[in-house]
């Protein structure tokens, strides 16, 4: 198969272009340094020339504006729909995050509206969800520098962005169904705690600060939602043993 990865750059991205590639597929990867843009659409037709699937794992810097989320999600699904539709490609695949039917909010209004976008639109899909990552933790330690680490009171069951992408790339291999199972991981974890202990595996001295976030969106984090229903999938790496493998770098 010839997969198209639209961030294959990113956190889980990188993860997604190196199994397309162990699995012996052509792969194009989309990012803005390779001259294709989701967001105005630049270089995409060419870019998805021959695909059969695509995978998309853009994202937007992180933001808890619902009007950004949303704006960034939908452009960028409507753009790459259309290209993909006039390339005649047969498999969307998005990744999205379990548990957020009832956060429809911040951040989580955009992957909603993205879900929707992706849904209506004139390409075969799957809708793939994953828990957050093993490396959520560290995304958002590296939003403020100093000797506090405030961190959103979540409950939480994360997974390794490496096994979220084993399974994208299962899914796109599968065809188009729709919705995939949910994937999370093997144990429940708190924000703060796996902060906490990245901190220390790091050797850095930050006071983590448990704080929880006001309104619908700050309620449905801590609600413990995100963890997803005992028919999800699970992964198998503790967010212990991703900290000392690989695939975690110290800052
Ligand atoms: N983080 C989590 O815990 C988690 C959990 C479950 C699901 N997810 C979902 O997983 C997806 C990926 O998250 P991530 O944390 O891996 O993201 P990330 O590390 O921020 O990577 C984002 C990727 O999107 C690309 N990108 C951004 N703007 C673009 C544009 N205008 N045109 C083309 N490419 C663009 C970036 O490449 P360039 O900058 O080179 O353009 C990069 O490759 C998101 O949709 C997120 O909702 C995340």
């Amino acid at each position: 198969m010839r997969i198209a990865i639209a961030g294959g750059t990113g956190t889980v991205g990188r993860h997604v272009t190196e199994h397309v590639r162990a699995a012996g597929h052509d792969i194009v990867v989309l990012s803005r340094v390779n001259g294709t843009d989701v967001l105005t659409g630049e270089g995409l037709a060419g870019a998805l020339a021959g695909a059969d699937a695509v995978i998309d794992v853009t994202n937007l810097a992180t933001t808890l504006s619902a009007k950004k989320s949303k704006s960034f999600f939908e452009t960028a699904a409507h753009h790459l729909l259309a290209a993909e539709e006039q390339a005649g490609v047969g498999h969307h695949v998005v990744l999205s995050i379990v548990g957020i039917d009832d956060i429809d909010t911040s951040y989580y209004a955009g992957k909603l509206a993205q879900e929707r976008a992706v849904s209506a639109g004139p390409v075969p899909f799957t809708i793939a969800r994953a828990g957050q990552f093993h490396e959520f933790a560290g995304q958002i330690l590296g939003l403020v520098s100093g000797p506090f680490a405030p961190m959103p009171r979540t409950l939480m069951r994360p997974v390794a962005a490496r096994e979220v992408a084993a399974h994208l790339v299962r899914v796109a291999e599968a065809g188009a169904a729709g919705r995939a199972p949910d994937l999370v991981g093997p144990r429940d974890e708190t924000l703060a705690d796996a902060a906490r202990r990245q901190l220390a595996f790091d050797g850095i001295r930050r006071r983590v600060i448990d704080l929880r976030l006001p309104g619908a969106y700050g309620r449905g984090l801590a609600s413990g939602s995100l963890r997803g229903g005992a028919d999800a999938l699970q992964g198998e790496i503790t967010f212990d043993e991703w900290l000392r493998s690989a695939d975690h770098t110290r800052p």
